[in-house]
């Protein structure tokens, strides 16, 4: 192979690699958000899920949801417990986490929530407690002190063990009623301290990837199975207790494993957005719904004219911390478009402007830079266009220079060309969001993909992509023969992010994923390291690359990219080999200075196709670190069998 070093061609994006967030497979809660009581403030429909009565077995019946008078009004159902005189059983309730509760020794917990006392009830606090199994009791600790008043009441637990699937159960002190409301447990470990913050461990593994952007909140979740049920980024700020939770779409029975207790808190709502993307280095990059339901092209469509009803002012005073209203269930496009406007204030806005006041009581006074925005996910055609156009114009008219990220439809093979693709180019769309799923030979014979792509008009956001075979390794490499395509063509793919980023092992939804995790571990596919080579070896120039006797890349199994490092001084190379057998190659660094006598090795390799990483295993598909030698320009380097390696040598 020859790398033309003296030759190098674009400049790959610092933004290329980054990272697709969705709340599917417990991604949000029961994931990276923290937060371990399963429908905390009784706003899921059923109002109990999650819950169980202690006295009388499993009879709710005897506690009653209520909405008189409570604790808040954008959040206004609460529990009333009634302890019964005389059963012998413990009057109290208890959480069921999100497929338990992960609890470690050592660590401490905030147990939170908002209680009063019924009338004349003899009950003047609780005891609670993290159990494990029917016997074992983790951390206790008693409240006391309940007055007729809404009061918030907050105490901390610190766990004597370790628990993946602990409780947490909270008992009456005496007979009589006491209302309960926003019930949570907090672990006090959380990424970088945040109060409201994420699981470390979760975070950490995003960090290493080194993201150039985050994509968030999805996906379909954005668009919702209905407009009614779509993603609403103003509901998802403000005070955590008086967010209005919302069926999660991957609740429906779409995929085998469908999960009938699945609904987003919004406890890692937009600002806790903003703030990881920030945490972990990366660009942020909101996509919001252009007035489409999920893959809609006919139906639940909001209607183009109509008079803005959108200028939602941001609730001022006592009451700031309440959702502001913003519209109707059945909102006409200008609502959308305002709902982007504010956004981009929120972010980007002085603390003297309405929506910028928010974020500034939320705790950031900077600005968060906000510079790409997502209008749609996988719509296309006429309605799509019809809705992106105005859409489009409005942030345009107002943030010149934001970037807008177009949306395309989910079809791995459709028509780079197509109608909708070249009025995205007149209408002067910077990114077009490709999205593919597909098998890992597909990811191999279309590495070329973008080869011919015009090298005017909209750039290429690899919004989503997963190869989606059986065999996870298989999986992964052809996904890295792929990316070698995308290298390439860094001129004209500006970001690619893999997708869906996590899943839990007891609640998913969707495979394959990037990252799985249990209530207390965590660890990334093959496909991760995949990501994660691609990410830290990125370089800041593409170099060209010919294979032997100018055959197309993926001949006879060969992929290879390469890039400059310029602030490293390197020359990075990625070769992978699908084949069964070991590959000798020789390269040539043609036209290389200053080039080191000895370069260094990444391999991440597996004779077996199947080969995964798993909990008990995190570690058996990740890369070896070696070194080579050089010969002048030379470099011989016998490549393992489906293997993919990045070598970096000094030179420019
Ligand atoms: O990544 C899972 C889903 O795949 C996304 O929600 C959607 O955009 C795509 O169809």
């Amino acid at each position: 192979l020859t790398v033309q070093v003296g030759k190098p061609g674009a400049a790959v994006n610092k933004t290329m690699y980054g990272l697709f967030f969705e709340d599917i497979n417990f991604a949000a809660d029961g994931g990276l958000y923290p937060e371990l009581v399963k429908n905390k403030s009784f706003e899921i429909s059923p109002n109990l899920l999650g819950w169980r009565a202690l006295q009388s077995g499993d009879n709710l019946e005897i506690y009653a949801v209520r909405t008189e008078q409570p604790v808040s009004a954008s959040s206004p159902h609460y529990l009333r417990v009634a302890a019964r005189p005389g059963t012998g059983d413990e009057a109290g309730i208890e959480n069921e986490g999100f497929r338990g509760m992960g609890i470690r020794q050592g660590a401490e917990y905030t147990l939170s929530f908002w209680a009063r006392r019924g009338p004349g009830s003899g009950a003047r606090g609780l005891t609670a407690s993290l159990t494990a199994g029917k016997t074992k009791t983790l951390a206790q600790a008693q409240v006391t002190g309940l007055t007729g008043q809404w009061q918030k009441y907050a105490v901390v637990l610190r766990a004597t063990d370790t628990e993946a699937k602990a409780k947490l159960k909270l008992v009456l002190d005496g007979p009589g009623a006491v209302d309960l409301d926003a019930i949570s447990l907090f672990p006090k470990d959380t990424y970088n301290n945040r109060p409201n913050g994420l699981r470390p461990d979760l975070v950490q593994l995003l960090k290493d990837l080194q993201p150039g952007f985050l994509r968030f909140p999805g996906g379909c979740i954005v668009e919702g199975r209905t407009l009614a049920e779509r993603y609403q980024w103003k509901k998802t700020i403000g005070d955590v207790d008086g967010r209005e939770p919302l069926i999660n779409l991957w609740n429906m029975g779409i995929r085998p494993r469908a999960t009938p207790d699945y609904y987003q808190s919004f406890g890692l709502g937009f600002f806790e957005y903003f703030q990881l993307a920030e945490d972990i280095g990366a660009e942020p990059l909101p996509v919001l719904n252009v007035g489409m339901s999920c893959q809609s092209n006919s139906a639940e469509l909001a209607p183009i004219t109509g008079t803005s009803s959108a200028s939602a002012a941001p609730a001022k005073g006592p009451n700031a911390d309440a959702p502001p209203s913003f519209g109707t269930d059945d909102p006409s496009l200008d609502v959308f478009i305002q709902d982007a406007l504010d956004l981009l204030e929120f972010a980007n806005g002085p603390a003297s402007s309405p929506w910028g006041a928010r974020r500034v009581a939320m705790g950031h006074p900077k600005p968060f830079n906000l510079k790409y925005i997502g209008v749609g996910n996988e719509q296309w055609g006429q309605q799509y266009l019809e809705r992106y156009e105005p859409f489009a114009k409005a942030v345009k008219a107002k943030y010149p220079g934001i970037a807008i990220v177009s949306s395309a439809g989910p079809r791995p093979d459709g028509d780079l060309f197509d109608k909708a693709s070249k009025r995205l180019g007149e209408l002067k769309a910077e990114y077009i969001d490709e999205h593919y799923y597909a098998l890992p030979e597909w990811f191999r014979e279309h590495a070329d993909r973008y080869d011919n792509y015009p090298r005017t008009g909209p750039k290429i956001f690899a919004g989503e992509y997963a190869a989606n075979g059986q065999h996870p390794w298989d999986n992964a490499l052809s996904e890295a023969a792929f990316m070698t395509g995308l290298e390439r063509n860094a001129d004209v793919v500006g970001m690619a992010a893999y997708a869906p980023l996590f899943a839990h092992v007891n609640a998913w939804q969707w495979t394959p994923d990037l990252i799985w995790f249990d209530n207390l571990r965590a660890f990334g596919t093959p496909s991760y390291y995949v990501q994660q080579l691609f990410s830290l070896n990125k370089g800041t120039r593409v170099l060209p690359v010919a294979l032997p006797g100018q055959a197309k890349n993926g001949t006879d199994n060969l992929f290879a990219s390469a890039v400059a490092d310029e602030p490293a001084g390197e020359v990075v190379i990625k070769l992978i080999n699908y084949s069964a057998s070991p590959r000798p190659v020789s390269l040539d660094l043609a036209g290389a200075k200053k080039l080191g006598k000895t370069g260094r090795a990444q391999t991440l390799a597996s004779a077996d196709l199947q080969a995964q990483n798993s909990l008990d295993e995190p570690r058996k598909v990740v890369p070896q670190a070696s070194t080579f030698s050089l010969s002048g320009s030379k470099v011989s380097y016998t490549l393992a069998p489906y293997s993919f390696t990045v070598l970096r040598v000094k030179g420019t």
